[in-house]
């Protein structure tokens, strides 16, 4: 359905038009950390988004469900109490976690998805899975049960060009899940390539991906651009303006493969601008208008409200939010950092314009 209501008598134009209404979207992958920086991050994504899946990537993993309950609760006292948000927890895979405690998870409702990290892959992922065959007796009870697996999507051989590393991922790695557990519900995680995009649409209805606004909006030369620049750095990294319009192309197709994943993962800005920068992009606060901004370029307006709000809840079995959020064609300036705790964090597009707004005090 196209949502898009112009100001005007005349029919809708999307692109054109001065006000959307989407169905309330959900954020299918964001890291919330833990904390100061939780409390000071939580209503980002709480305002915009009904649901997100929360990944478990804390210092301590989150690899047992009493870890997830605890932390599950933690991001609820951080939610502003007039903020309906639900945190959807995921497992953070190891070369030793027992199926058991992923079945049970998910059984009791605890666990809504597991989440692969190869070791040493990006941030806390030292815990991560050495061998993916390590973890062949989980995805098992996951296929069986219907449990989805996110994936990080890179090989972590120092051999591999940094840029090679989800390509070659595909190539060692996920074929070979794919063949071997034929109906496992696979997310292919901040999907950064054509290579990507290309293997998640000739694979069956179990195979989707989530689509980040940041790779939709920059390529890697962002990185370099005049100097080093470490608010462009995450990981995966951003890879050539091929890649980025195979990805503008996927998110934008009307495919049910490809949904609204943020990846939005603060760093606090010393930890960034550093001589060892950490990787990750803090998208949260301004993501819907950024992905509207995007969709807007493309002139398919009247898809975002798809990629954003049905296509999520559908790959997971869940119901689509009932409420609605309303953007408003308005600029507004995107600050330059935002305050955490005693220190800053520089937000995705810090400095610039962006032509769409959230409506507030929308109901
Ligand atoms: O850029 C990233 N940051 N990529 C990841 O995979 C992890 C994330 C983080 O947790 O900082
Ligand atoms: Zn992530």
């Amino acid at each position: 359905m196209n949502r898009t209501h112009s100001t005007s008598n005349s029919p809708p134009k999307p692109g054109a038009a001065g006000r959307l209404l989407l169905r309330q979207p959900d954020d299918w992958h964001v890291h919330l950390r833990d904390g100061v920086v939780l409390k000071s991050v939580a209503n980002y994504t709480a305002r915009q988004f009904a649901r997100a899946i929360i990944m478990p990537n804390l210092a301590e993993p989150i690899t047992t469900i009493a870890a997830a309950e605890a932390y599950h609760k933690r991001i609820v006292e951080a939610v502003a109490e007039d903020t309906s948000f639900t945190p959807l927890m995921t497992c953070y895979l190891t070369d030793s976690l027992a199926a058991r405690e992923v079945e049970q998870g998910f059984a009791s409702g605890v666990f809504t998805a597991c989440k692969l990290y190869p070791a040493n892959a990006t941030t806390n992922s030292s815990f991560g899975v050495t061998d993916i065959k390590n973890v062949y007796s989980v995805l098992e009870a996951m296929q069986r049960i219907g449990m989805p697996l996110l994936v990080h999507g890179e090989v972590t051989d120092s051999e591999v060009d940094i840029f090679d590393r989800e390509a070659v991922f595909i190539e060692r790695v996920l074929s070979a899940v794919v063949d071997d557990f034929p109906v496992l519900k696979v997310v292919f995680e901040h999907a950064t390539t054509a290579d990507a995009v290309a293997f998640v649409e000739a694979g069956g209805a179990n195979i989707a991906a989530t689509i980040t606004p940041h790779h939709l909006e920059f390529n890697r030369n962002a990185m370099f651009q005049g100097g080093i620049r470490p608010h462009y750095y995450c990981l995966p990294v951003a890879k050539r303006e091929q890649h980025r319009l195979a990805l503008r192309r996927a998110a934008t197709s009307g495919s049910p493969k490809f949904f609204l994943g943020t990846d939005s993962a603060p760093h606090v800005i010393n930890a960034k601008q550093s001589a060892c920068g950490c990787a990750g992009i803090f998208n949260a606060p301004f993501a819907l208008e950024s992905y509207t901004k995007t969709f807007e370029e493309e002139g398919a307006l009247d898809r975002l409200e798809a990629f954003a709000s049905e296509y999520g809840p559908r790959f997971y079995g869940l119901p689509l939010n009932k409420g609605t959020i309303a953007l408003v064609r308005q600029e507004q300036r995107v600050p330059d950092c935002l305050d955490c705790a005693d220190t800053q964090i520089v937000p995705f597009h810090a400095g610039q314009k962006l032509s769409w707004q959230i409506e507030r005090d929308h109901s």
